[in-house]
């Protein structure tokens, strides 16, 4: 972890947004819990998540499916089969790793190594120096990029042939050393399932198996009959859901972007067959600005297109987004066929099919899934909104102040209201008045302990966007001074008029309506 990484994580702590799971334990690993800051943050995203696609959007509906479903649907899915990570173990360390994940470690190296040399050939040459033409003929630079290209098509070879002896000879090929003992002393590879799985009651044999779910969308399509024929909707229609899903990843690590047990938010659209691209390019676009909606700049996020496609889907994209360890995955857009309907029909023996009118046939239809984890997207804009910055103090000189800039929309607490001074009575009872109304229209919290500097370096801290101090004037006038936590310009405006400033700037309203989904 880098050290503005292990800041992120200490502030997420200290101010009650995420904590290891089961602490005084000491933790269990890739297991976190949210804080009364954390938990209010994460529904508010769920919140925009769910708006935004089943409110904004006529033909879409939500559900919310159990955790455990009936074994044969991971069998149909292809989880029982399918769902697996290549690992390898070193016999000196006795240490488990992924062995994909340990040949791209390898390739990154070999990526930091291009870097180093383009940074010396920077320095050497100053403004004249050209990037793209030294990355073209320098041959040291060639010699590491043909090694990485190689590398990069046998991995991907492997893993589309399920070739595990081939990635095992691939990690001794390259003499790839195990990152903390340094030894090559490695098992074969073996393939792990990743589904947890528990009993059913007390009855023993194959049909009490359960399997934790791995991700939701499963529920959403054992159930698409289900909805089609409550809702009479008609193709293209969509169905959301967001909820727990539970892999056991062997490389858990990252704080909350790789766990064990995390939450999803999918939405499955049902198309007619044939139409399947025309909605993809649409969802991407939509997943897309909805990113760009929370504020967040255009160079941290990125699409990446697959380039080996899983055998049932005909098109498929990331999109990443620059985490402090680099982009990396956070939302996936798969167009994914009629294969999962296609399985579900297989197994269950019923038919999964939709009657489309216009057509006058009966048929599976295909689907474009969107799914994102919400714990990523909460990482994703915890370290986004983490800032340091600097601020005049009460004697006007620049001090430091660490803030979260979240989106008002999502801030967890959207106003603070404090009475200048603690001990006058007159100034806590009319700011508890406020308070007490102001608690109806928000999350909001009243702070009277400290000096009025420090208090507000504490919202700043958990990212509310507005103060409002109570002083001796508000007496007088039935004023109070709003403070903003980015721009730090300070107004006074009437009381009577302080939920509606707070409620204008903080609304998911206006939020959504940038959207503008139909
Ligand atoms: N139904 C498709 C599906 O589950 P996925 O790419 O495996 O696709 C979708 O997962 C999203 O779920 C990812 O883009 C990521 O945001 C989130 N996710 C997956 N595994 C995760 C984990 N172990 N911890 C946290 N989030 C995870």
């Amino acid at each position: 972890m880098s050290d503005s990484f292990k800041n992120i994580v200490a502030h997420s702590k200290e101010y009650g947004y995420i904590f290891q799971s089961s602490e005084i334990y000491d933790g269990l690993s890739a297991t976190y819990d949210y804080g009364p800051m954390g938990v209010l943050l994460k529904n508010n995203i769920r919140d925009f998540w769910w708006k935004s696609m089943v409110q904004l959007h006529d033909n879409i509906s939500g559900i919310d499916a159990a955790i455990f479903m009936h074994p044969k649907t991971w069998q149909a899915s292809g989880h029982v089969d399918a769902f697996n990570d290549p690992l390898i173990d070193n016999k000196d360390s006795k240490k488990r790793y992924r062995a994909d994940v340990l040949v791209e470690e390898h390739i990154e190296k070999i990526k930091g190594k291009i870097a180093k040399e383009v940074k010396k050939a920077a320095k050497r040459f100053g403004d004249d120096f050209d990037e793209a033409k030294f990355l073209a003929e320098h041959p040291r630079a060639q010699r590491y990029q043909k090694e990485i290209e190689e590398i990069s098509a046998e991995l991907a070879r492997c893993m589309n042939d399920n070739d595990l002896e081939g990635l095992g000879k691939l990690i001794e090929d390259l003499g790839i050393p195990d990152p903390v003992s340094g030894s090559r002393n490695w098992t074969e590879v073996r393939q792990f399932n990743l589904m947890f799985s528990t009993q059913l009651g007390t009855v023993a044999g194959k049909e009490a198996k359960l399997y934790l779910r791995p991700e939701t969308a499963q529920g959403i399509f054992v159930n698409f009959l289900n909805v089609a024929n409550t809702t009479r909707a008609r193709i293209p229609f969509g169905i959301a859901q967001t909820g727990k899903a539970f892999r056991n990843e062997i490389i858990a690590r990252q704080f909350i972007f790789r766990m064990r047990e995390f939450e999803q938010m999918e939405m499955q659209y049902f198309v007619r067959p044939g139409d399947e691209m025309k909605w993809y390019k649409y969802w991407r676009e939509f997943r897309m600005k909805w990113h760009r909606a929370l504020g967040t700049p255009a160079e941290n996020l990125r699409f990446h297109e697959h380039e080996s496609l899983a055998h049932y889907a005909n098109a498929a994209v990331d999109i990443e987004f620059e985490f402090p360890f680099g982009f990396k995955e956070l939302e996936g857009i798969h167009s994914r066929t009629d294969y999962d309907l296609g399985r579900h029909q297989e197994f269950s023996g019923k038919k999964l099919q939709y009657f489309d009118h216009e057509l006058n046939e009966s048929y599976v239809p295909y689907v474009v899934e969107t799914s994102i984890g919400l714990d990523r997207m909460f990482l994703a804009l915890l370290t986004q909104a983490y800032q340091e910055d600097e601020v005049p103090d009460a004697g006007g000189k620049a001090s430091k102040r660490l803030v979260l800039k979240l989106h008002p929309a999502l801030a967890p607490i959207k106003c603070a209201v404090l009475p200048l001074v603690k001990n006058k009575e007159e100034l806590t009872e009319k700011a508890t008045e406020i308070f007490n109304d102001l608690r109806f229209a928000f999350d909001c919290q009243y702070d009277e302990k400290d000096t009025i500097g420090r208090r507000y370096r504490r919202q700043d801290a958990i990212g509310t966007p507005y103060c409002i101090t109570v002083d001796f004037e508000t007496l007088e006038d039935n004023q109070v001074t709003i403070r903003e936590r980015d721009s730090l310009e300070q107004h006074r405006i009437p009381i009577s008029e302080v939920e509606s400033v707070v409620r204008k700037r903080t609304s998911m309203t206006n939020l959504l309506r940038s959207l503008n989904a139909k």
